[in-house]
């Protein structure tokens, strides 16, 4: 093996990290399961928390149809996945859930004033050892760090969607992060078996979001020019660029709902007008056609 490739195969080994054993996930939206499953599936007993059984049923019922279907085709062996179903305990009692773990991401709702009154909470009822990371990607952790007892175990661990799939974790610390939870972090990626992107500073939208912003706004420009259609745009972006989607494929996978609030984090944050959602966003937003999750967005989708 190359040094190159003995490097990769490090970087991405699997396996629990050292100090990390128990996992909590609070969230059971499409990132939040998704992240937990991959927890699960990196040998971690996690435990995936949300307000009601409907949605946990749900998310189980999701990963389970997932988790078979790469089963069948051969990605993932049945007793790795029964394993991994074993670990994850879904749960709508977050007190008994994160009493003993060492490490919770949070991935509710990206509203502030929900995640600062979670982080209260979380700090009450973990261990003063445990870490408190978001997934969020525009409410960045020192938002949120005062609202705990325990500012320098808080920062942001973002992970990409569909998190089962994509490589790429950002790792945030703000200002009074401790370099050794920041440590820690990264050294948890590697053992989820991705790969990590540690900032040195805090930017909302961090690096990938932001990079993906500028080209979302270029296209959306385009299409409001009435320079090219929305399949013409997302061809161009995937057949000249080999980007795996075009940028209204991907604003479907994500949500529109997401791309929305992102947009008015942001502009929350900064004040900036430009940040605000791009008009068309904000139609299909009001409209309720969140993408794929609710079978249109920019484009429509059947239900099979
Ligand atoms: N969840 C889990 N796994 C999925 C999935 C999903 N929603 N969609 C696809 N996959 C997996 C499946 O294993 C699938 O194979 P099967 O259909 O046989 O089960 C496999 O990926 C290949 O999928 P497809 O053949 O349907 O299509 P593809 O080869 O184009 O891959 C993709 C799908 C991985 C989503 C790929 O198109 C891709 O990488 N797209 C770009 C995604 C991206 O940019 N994500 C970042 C978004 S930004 C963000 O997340 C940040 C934020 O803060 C909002």
């Amino acid at each position: 093996m190359t040094s190159t490739g003995r490097k990769h195969a490090e970087e991405h080994r699997s396996g629990p990290a050292g100090e990390v054993r128990e996992i909590a996930v609070v969230g059971a939206g499409v990132m939040g399961s998704q992240i937990a499953m991959v927890c699960a599936l990196a040998g971690y007993s996690t435990s995936l928390v949300d307000l009601s059984d409907e949605l946990l049923d749900g998310a189980r019922d999701a990963l389970q149809s997932r988790m078979d279907r790469d089963v069948s085709r051969g990605r993932r062996a049945r007793d790795d996945v029964d394993r991994a179903m074993e670990r994850l305990r879904l749960s709508t009692d977050r007190a008994t859930a994160v009493s003993e773990c060492d490490f919770v991401i949070e991935a509710a709702a990206e509203s502030l004033e929900v995640k600062r009154r979670i982080f209260e909470d979380l700090d009450r009822e973990t261990p003063r050892r445990t870490i408190l990371a978001t997934n969020s990607s525009n409410i960045v952790s020192s938002q949120l760090a005062d609202s705990t007892t325990r500012p320098d175990r808080v920062l942001n661990l973002h992970f990409f969607n569909p998190a089962l799939v994509m490589e790429c974790v950002e790792v945030v610390p703000h200002d009074g992060t401790a370099e050794t939870v920041v440590d820690t972090s990264m050294e948890l990626v590697r053992s989820l078996g991705k790969s990590g992107v540690r900032l040195r500073r805090e930017i909302p939208g961090f690096v990938a979001n932001r990079i993906l912003g500028a080209i979302r706004r270029e296209a959306l420009e385009l299409h409001d020019a009435g320079v090219a259609d929305v399949e013409d745009i997302d061809r161009a972006a995937r057949t000249a660029l080999r980007h795996p989607m075009g940028p209204f494929e991907l604003m479907d996978l994500v949500g529109i709902d997401v791309v929305h609030l992102i947009r008015l984090a942001e502009f929350e944050q900064t004040g900036d007008e430009g940040a605000l959602p791009h008009p068309a966003v904000r139609r299909l937003y009001e409209a309720g056609h969140f993408g794929r999750k609710t079978g249109r967005g920019w484009y429509t989708y059947d239900d099979s």
